[in-house]
């Protein structure tokens, strides 16, 4: 089972695929989490890449399905979540030829609705295990012990360098004008299903997995 979760940043993408992977066993595709990985080994694509995502601009869409395209081919498991990718349609009618040719097919797409003042609150106060990527909140989803990871008990937790406001402000602006169109793409299809984003995590994983069956 192949499914996107698409939503604006800080709709909870990350925290739901995780969620998805520890119970079924599904592989995550985060397209973001894939950057920031090239953007800290400090790879030729990384420092290409570095300053783009800082300021929350796309990266170019034959960077991201290159690298899309190297896990989908690598990987193997129960399915795969893709999160933060696609985000154009160039990267929509990529993905559907990659999982042609892999014999392969999209099985949902969920739209996390959330609204943008949420977002902000979101954002702001997220931090990430350095060390197992579990996601954080300062105030919705903290950690038992302060600055330790609950999975793997790291103390090296990060925020990223776009949590700002400035950057969600572009971000933003990028989503609503080149990802946004991709809901009416997936509806057209019949493969959208919209998931109340704004409820409590536990009620979003459960909204999901009604969908999942
Ligand atoms: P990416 O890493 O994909 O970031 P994003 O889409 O902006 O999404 P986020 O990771 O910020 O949010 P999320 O929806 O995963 O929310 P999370 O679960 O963490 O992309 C970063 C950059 O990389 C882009 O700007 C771009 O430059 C580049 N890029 C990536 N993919 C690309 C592509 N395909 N094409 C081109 N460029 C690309 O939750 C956020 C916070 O809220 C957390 O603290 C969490 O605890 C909390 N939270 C989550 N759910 C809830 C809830 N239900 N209630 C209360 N709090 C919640």
């Amino acid at each position: 089972m192949n499914i996107i979760l698409l939503g604006p940043p800080g709709a909870g993408k990350g925290t739901q695929a995780r969620h998805l992977v520890d119970t079924r066993g599904m592989i995550q595709l985060s397209t973001g989490d894939m950057l920031r990985e090239a953007k800290s080994s400090g790879t030729e694509m990384g420092l290409k890449v570095a300053a783009v995502m800082d300021a929350g601009k796309l990266v170019t869409d034959e960077i991201v399905i290159g690298l899309i395209e190297e896990k989908l081919t690598a990987e193997h498991g129960a399915g795969f979540i893709f999160d933060g990718f696609p985000r154009t349609l160039a990267q929509a009618d990529a993905l559907a030829a990659l999982l042609t040719k892999l014999g392969q097919s999209l099985h949902t797409v969920i739209e996390m609705r959330v609204d943008d003042d949420a977002l902000v609150q979101r954002i702001t106060g997220r931090f990430t295990c350095g060390d197992c990527g579990e996601v954080y909140h300062d105030v919705t989803q903290p950690t038992a012990k302060a600055d330790t990871c609950d999975k793997c008990g790291s103390t090296n937790m990060v925020r990223r360098a776009d949590d700002n406001e400035d950057s969600l402000r572009t971000r933003l602006m990028e989503y609503y004008k080149k990802t946004s169109p991709l809901i009416g793409y997936y509806y057209a299809k019949g493969d959208l299903r919209p998931v109340n984003g704004l409820a409590d995590i536990t009620e979003v994983q459960n909204s999901i997995e009604a969908i999942l069956g």
